[in-house]
């Protein structure tokens, strides 16, 4: 039977995107307590803005701690890259910076990571892409996370990378027919590159995959950015 807890733990999970900032509170089983609230990205995307973004999504909320999915790479609070966000963000604390400005504790990780957190199983090789502004890339061991992978800037095809052949701005260029056909190829490459027991799509532009897809892929909804936040808290 399932125990829950009544009582306990708020978690206001954060996903950072190339074209929506969004917001939702979790309860300590990682079920939400609210519906998602989104900005617009700010532009320029930069540190400030994104905060003051972020600020504001949590004014009408409560909480007691908070995860934040950030587009690029991170390390402890710390970000390394934002290809799609400005060029300000490299070395920023976001963890310090958020953890002052809500008060309270704050958990900061690359967005494709926390998207896998929600989607996998916990067995086997899994690997995780997400397709929106962006392409993420996520690995998971048996459910241990291999953090920070970056295949999106990987070559891919024709000179290009994941992202540029498969990123938003391409599916806008060639539209769905052309872009459905280079995921084909992107999934068969990666099955060979990785051997995974599964894959999973997810992202905000993974509703428009049309094509069969195998056995092994399965879609994620985009809500997964937000629901594997509470993983973030899991010791
Ligand atoms: C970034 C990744 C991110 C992905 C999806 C890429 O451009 O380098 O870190 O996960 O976009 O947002």
């Amino acid at each position: 039977m399932a125990t829950h807890k009544t009582w306990g733990m708020k978690t206001l999970a954060v996903d950072i995107g190339g074209s929506g900032v969004k917001a939702l509170v979790l309860d300590e089983a990682g079920e939400p307590q609210t519906n998602r609230s989104r900005v617009d990205t700010p532009q320029p995307a930069t540190p400030e803005k994104i905060v003051g973004a972020i600020a504001q999504l949590a004014s009408d909320q409560t909480f007691d701690r908070v995860s934040v999915g950030f587009p690029g790479v991170v390390r402890q609070g710390i970000i390394g890259t934002a290809v799609n966000l400005d060029a300000s963000w490299i070395g920023f604390d976001l963890g310090i910076t958020l953890t002052e400005k809500l008060g309270k504790p704050v958990r900061v990780a690359n967005d494709a990571d926390i998207q896998g957190l929600g989607a996998i199983s916990g067995q086997g090789i899994e690997l995780v892409v997400t397709l929106g502004t962006g392409f993420g890339s996520a690995l998971f061991v048996d459910g241990r996370l291999v953090p920070n992978l970056e295949m999106g800037h990987h070559p891919f095809r024709k000179d290009e990378t994941y992202e540029q052949q498969l990123g938003r701005a391409a599916l806008e260029s060639i539209g769905k027919k052309r872009w459905n056909r280079r995921l084909e190829k992107a999934i068969a490459t990666l099955e060979h590159l990785f051997n995974y027991n599964r894959l999973y799509i997810g992202g905000g532009e993974a509703k428009q995959v049309t094509l069969g897809l195998p056995a092994n892929v399965t879609l994620v909804g985009n809500i997964m950015g937000l629901l594997g936040g509470i993983a973030l808290w899991r010791d």
